[in-house]
């Protein structure tokens, strides 16, 4: 059978039906002849920003050590048994950003980041689970995963990360750069560096319902319309004056019933919630801005791309770019779902589109979410 990259022999939809969420999944060569994106010095060096997302990783004897970035001192990459992860670095690096988006079979809104760890002989993170399903691509150098489908999944307490209080490996792999291995949710796994290596987790995002019942709730809050106040034009005297009586209890109940939400209000709820930059994100805005008729005359030429950093989704006549939502006129439709699954724009696309699509395009630009291809 001719061998596909990625994910081996089977194709996404074979991998969404037999894998996905269910089990896990080696694939040998998944990318064949894969290096390292960057190299172990330009990690180091993303580690210390503060916008970026680290943490460092330390075992002495059985003691685990955690601390959060940004990281101004590293050990020394000949010491044994420490790791550090750095979070969205596609967010960061163009070749890590089309790495990640290899996986668009899979949605965008599931779609988290890049996150790649450095490990020096013997690091890792311990035995322990995700909530998360994970593609661990391995980048450089090897390391051994041992898993488990395991369905104890006590942790030992007091530790500054989860660490599986009795993991016992089912299964064991040494993974070799280009190699990948595929974990669904909560399924208990331990990688250990051998030699210094690097190993690239493309992850996933689920919404607790929890944390989405909140966040609706408050988006909620700015569109309810309840007008007029409480009122008791029959009140009689009080017989019990701590007691809150029924009459007041029933005109609330029914004020409260009127609140309504319409599909349309989870949508827009949803796509502004899932599109929301992280708290760590900055958008780098232009250095010298083009004024609009210059911008328009080199789009027209060279198209548009979105940033890295731009997340853009649509559902029915939404749109949504970086938390904010847009109703899709009719004559816009085209160019802004081009523009969210392509990512970018023609010169010819531009052209095509309407005045409001262009007038929106250098908004964008004017705010750092695209710029000229
Ligand atoms: C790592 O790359 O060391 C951690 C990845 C993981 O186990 O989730
Ligand atoms: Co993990």
């Amino acid at each position: 059978m001719k061998k596909m990259t990625l994910l081996g022999d089977i194709t996404p939809a074979q991998f969404l039906r037999d894998y996905w969420h269910k089990k896990p999944l080696l694939i040998r060569q998944a990318l064949p002849g894969f290096q390292a994106l960057l190299p172990r010095d330009d990690l180091f060096a993303l580690a210390a920003r503060d916008d970026v997302e680290s943490r460092l990783i330390t075992r002495a004897g059985g003691k685990w050590d955690l601390q959060s970035g940004p990281q101004t001192t590293l050990p020394d990459p000949a010491r044994r048994d420490w790791t550090l992860l750095v979070q969205g670095v596609n967010l960061h690096d163009d070749a890590a950003d089309a790495l990640l988006r290899q996986f668009r079979f899979i949605p965008d809104v599931r779609l988290d980041d890049l996150m790649i760890s450095y490990a020096s002989d013997g690091g890792g993170v311990g035995p322990h689970f995700d909530s998360y399903d994970v593609f661990l691509l391995q980048a450089h150098g090897q390391r051994r995963w041992r898993i488990s489908a395991q369905k104890d999944l006590s942790l030992v307490e007091g530790m500054p990360l989860k660490i599986l209080a009795k993991f016992e490996a089912e299964e064991e792999f040494l993974l070799e750069p280009g190699d990948m291995l595929y974990l669904p949710p909560h399924y208990a796994h331990d990688g250990t560096a051998v030699g210094e290596c690097m190993t690239y987790s493309i992850g996933f995002r689920a919404p607790a319902y929890q944390e989405l019942g909140e966040a609706f709730l408050q988006f909620m809050a700015d569109s309810i319309d309840l007008p007029g106040r409480y009122a008791d034009p029959d009140l009689s005297p009080a017989k019990h004056p701590a007691e809150i009586g029924k009459p007041m209890l029933d005109a609330v109940a029914a004020e409260l019933a009127k609140v309504r939400f319409t599909e349309d209000d989870i949508a827009i709820f949803l796509g502004e919630y899932m599109s929301e930059p992280k708290a760590s994100v900055v958008f780098d805005t232009p250095g010298s801005m083009l004024q609009p008729g210059k911008f328009r005359q080199r789009v027209l030429k060279k198209g548009v791309k979105l940033s890295r950093k731009t997340s853009m989704l649509y559902a029915g006549k939404h749109l949504f770019i970086n938390g904010e939502s847009f109703a899709i006129g009719r004559a816009d439709r085209k160019a802004l779902l081009l523009l969210a699954n392509e990512r970018s724009l023609s010169g010819e696309d531009v052209a095509a589109s309407s005045d409001d699509v262009q007038e929106a395009l250098y908004t964008w630009y004017e705010d750092g979410w695209l710029l000229p291809g």
